[in-house]
Parts: structure tokens; C-alpha cells; sequence
């Protein structure tokens, strides 16, 4: 089973909306689940106080050092092989080939940061990776957690069923989707375009290449650049 435990100040996130549909669907057929760790129960003193004020100064709170390693150390045994991750807006994007990697191995380790941050010295300290979803901010790293869970569960063996396993979807070839089309055939003055009606397989395959590329072009291009140039 693929694990996922996420260290949080808000449990009742998990699994939220990770509880239905497809992964719901596959957490009860127990191809993943998700665990989590109440960093609150690892606070100082008889208010578990958690957070305290930036050294040096400035708005907000910090989470403690002390208080992450000792949720870190109670939870996760030294030799657990998961990577061990941070959502944080100051991470490395997250890709779908990292969600690629993640997904093929046995689980992730989450911790979810609130407030203004972690205190920079135990992300050193318990060799945590820190990831973004994007150049936004989120007002704490559990959405965040969400976002790369649903990512990867999606990929798991047997989760998307009779569904082909993603390897036409956008950025699987760094290309966006070509684009679909269902019945009806007529829609408000528009047509489904000819070749995907056409039986044509040759065809449709070369139709979806170029509007896979003209529509990366019009709106990612810089997923062109770093493009490997193997097909099309
Ligand atoms: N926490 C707050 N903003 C975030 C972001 N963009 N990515 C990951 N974690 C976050």
C-alpha cells in the first residue's frame, strides 16, 4: 500500500476530498492511506504551544524547530525509505514527473507549514525537500498536500481503472491536452472538427499531435524549450 503521512495542525484536512471519487474509491480498496500527525500533541509546555515570535523581528509566528523533530522522531521511523517533504511557496515546483517518481515508490512524508514558516533549522535538521505547487500563496501547506496526494494517487496501479494511464494527458509529453469533443455533433453553430469523425486513425493521431502543439505553443511555450525532441 502507498502511505502517505502528513504532519499537520489541522488533521481534519486529511483525506477531505482525497475521500471521494477515484481515490477515495481506491483508499477504501486500501491502495494508499493517508495517516496524520497532530503536530499540536508534540507543543511545549501545559498549552502545547507550538509557534513563537520571528528571531530578528517582524509579523506573525514561526513553528517551532524543537516541536516539528519531536513530531518528525515519534512518528517516522529513521530508516522509513519516503521522501520527506515541506510544502512551502519557497519549494521547487512540482512537476508531473516528480509526481511520476513520487507515485512509483512507497509513500511520502508531508509537513505542512502555517503561519509565517518553519524555522529554517530543522528542514536542514530531518533532510526535509521543500515543494511548491505554484506562485501563489496558500494560507498553509495542507491544500498544498491535497493538490500532490491527488496527483499522485491517481497514478497508483488500479486507480484509474479502464482509463488509459495518462500518458496522452497534458505533460506527459511537457505538451498540453489536444483537445476533446462528445456528442452532440452540432453545438450552438459549432461542429466537432472532421478528422476525429473520419475513422482515420493515422489521421486523427497527426490531428491531435499538431493541436497538442499549437495550443503549448499559444499558452506554455516554455514548456517547448526544454522539450525532448524525440517524436513529432
Ligand atoms: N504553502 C503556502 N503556499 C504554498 C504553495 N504555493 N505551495 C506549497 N505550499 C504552500
Amino acid at each position: 500500500m502507498w502511505r502517505a503521512t502528513v504532519l499537520t495542525l489541522f488533521p481534519g484536512f486529511f483525506p477531505g476530498p482525497l475521500g471521494f471519487s477515484l481515490a477515495g474509491d481506491a483508499r477504501d480498496r486500501a491502495v494508499w492511506d493517508v495517516e496524520t500527525v497532530d503536530i499540536r500533541d508534540h507543543g511545549i509546555g501545559r498549552h502545547r504551544a507550538v509557534d513563537d515570535t520571528p528571531a530578528g523581528g517582524g509579523p506573525g509566528m514561526v513553528i517551532r524547530a524543537d516541536v516539528v523533530a519531536a513530531s518528525l522522531d515519534a512518528s517516522i521511523a529513521p530508516d522509513d525509505p519516503r521522501p520527506r517533504l515541506f510544502m512551502s511557496p519557497r519549494g521547487k515546483p512540482l512537476t508531473q514527473a516528480r509526481v511520476r517518481s513520487l507515485a512509483s515508490g512507497d509513500g511520502v512524508v508531508i509537513l505542512c507549514g502555517r503561519f509565517e514558516g518553519v524555522d529554517e533549522r530543522v528542514i536542514a535538521a530531518r533532510g526535509l525537500e521543500e515543494v511548491s505547487i505554484g506562485d501563489y500563496v496558500l494560507s498553509g501547506g495542507e491544500i498544498a498536500a491535497l493538490v500532490l496526494l491527488d496527483a499522485c494517487v491517481r497514478l497508483l496501479p488500479g486507480v484509474m481503472g479502464a482509463q488509459a494511464s495518462g500518458v496522452d494527458e497534458s505533460f506527459e509529453n511537457d505538451l498540453l491536452e489536444y483537445p476533446q469533443y462528445t456528442r452532440p455533433r452540432h453545438f450552438e453553430g459549432q461542429d466537432i472538427p472532421p478528422t476525429l469523425l473520419s475513422g482515420d486513425h493515422g489521421k486523427i493521431a497527426a490531428w491531435r499531435r499538431a493541436e497538442a502543439l499549437a495550443v503549448t505553443r499559444a499558452r506554455r511555450p516554455d514548456l517547448l524549450t526544454n522539450r525532448r525532441t524525440d517524436a513529432d
